[in-house]
Order: C-alpha cells, then structure tokens, then sequence
C-alpha cells in the first residue's frame, strides 16, 4: 500500500445518489460507490480516503488539507464544478495528481454544465460513465504515480 491515501472528495447532493435523478445518475448509492473505490484500490494497492460534503468551505478545507497528506485527489465537485473559483484556487494549491470526475457526461447536458472550473486545475477529466468513472480514475492515478516514482 502506498503510505499516503487517495483522497475522493464529492460535493453536494452526491449523499443523494440512489433516490436522485435516477435517469441521470443511476441507482447506485454513495455508499456502493465507496465500496467500488476501496475494493479496486486495494486491488491497485492504494489505500483510499472517501468523504462527501454539501458544504464549499468543508471541501476547501479538505483540498487544502491535502498538501502533504494524500498521494493524489480525485474529486467530483458536483455543482460546485460549474461555479466554484474557490475551489477551482484550492485545487491548483496541491502538487499531487488531481483527477476530475462526473459520473453523467456533462458536455451532453444543459449548456451550463458544459463549463468545469475544476477542469482548469486538473491533470485530467472523466466523466460519461457512471460509477465506473471513479474506476477509471483511480486508474489514472496508479499510472500517473507510478511515472512519478520512476521519473
Ligand atoms: C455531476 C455533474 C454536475 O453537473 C452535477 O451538478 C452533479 C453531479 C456528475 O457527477 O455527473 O451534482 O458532478
């Protein structure tokens, strides 16, 4: 295990998943999405710290929070993603891989979504597949840290 965690922040009313919009964000709860993040990356041997908050000071604490504490951070900023410079400022404070991920595909959606401040802060962006998405994402941090180890 890598001694420092994969921190997976998501933002507001993704506590919600399961009973909201269904059509659109499927009928996985965040618990089942937790369970997901911790059985793959313990299976890439990454250990993963998984937290959710409706509040934008709570996330920024924790972005800041993570300067020196986590390996990587992979967060879906929710709403937050479309209007947050606050949080777009934190995110460009960490030195560690940030991955950004939406479980709907945004670009496909209404045009306000189309626009993603955590974008501009990020290594990369995956959005479109649902659950798997965070899958993907850990993916995308094993091989960005193991690049590092070697680099
Ligand atoms: C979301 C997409 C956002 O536009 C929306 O506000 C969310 C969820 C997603 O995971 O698809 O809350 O981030």
């Amino acid at each position: 295990m890598a001694e420092r965690p994969v921190l997976i922040l998501n933002g507001p009313n993704l506590n919600m998943l399961g009973v909201r919009q269904p059509e659109i964000y499927g009928r996985e709860t965040l618990g089942d999405l937790e369970a997901l993040c911790r059985a793959h990356g313990a299976s890439l041997g990454l250990a993963i710290d998984f937290r959710q908050t409706n509040a934008e000071g709570e996330l920024i604490g924790w972005i800041q929070a993570a300067r020196g504490t986590a390996a990587a951070l992979i967060v879906n900023a929710a709403g937050l993603t479309h209007t947050s410079v606050a949080v777009m400022d934190a995110l460009l404070l960490l030195e560690v891989p940030v991955i950004e991920v939406h479980l709907s595909n945004i670009h496909r959606r209404e045009p306000f979504r189309h626009h993603s401040y955590v974008a501009s802060a990020a290594h990369g962006s995956i959005c479109g597949f649902g659950s798997h998405g965070y899958r993907l994402a850990l993916d995308a941090v094993n091989e960005l840290l193991a690049r590092r180890a070697t680099a």
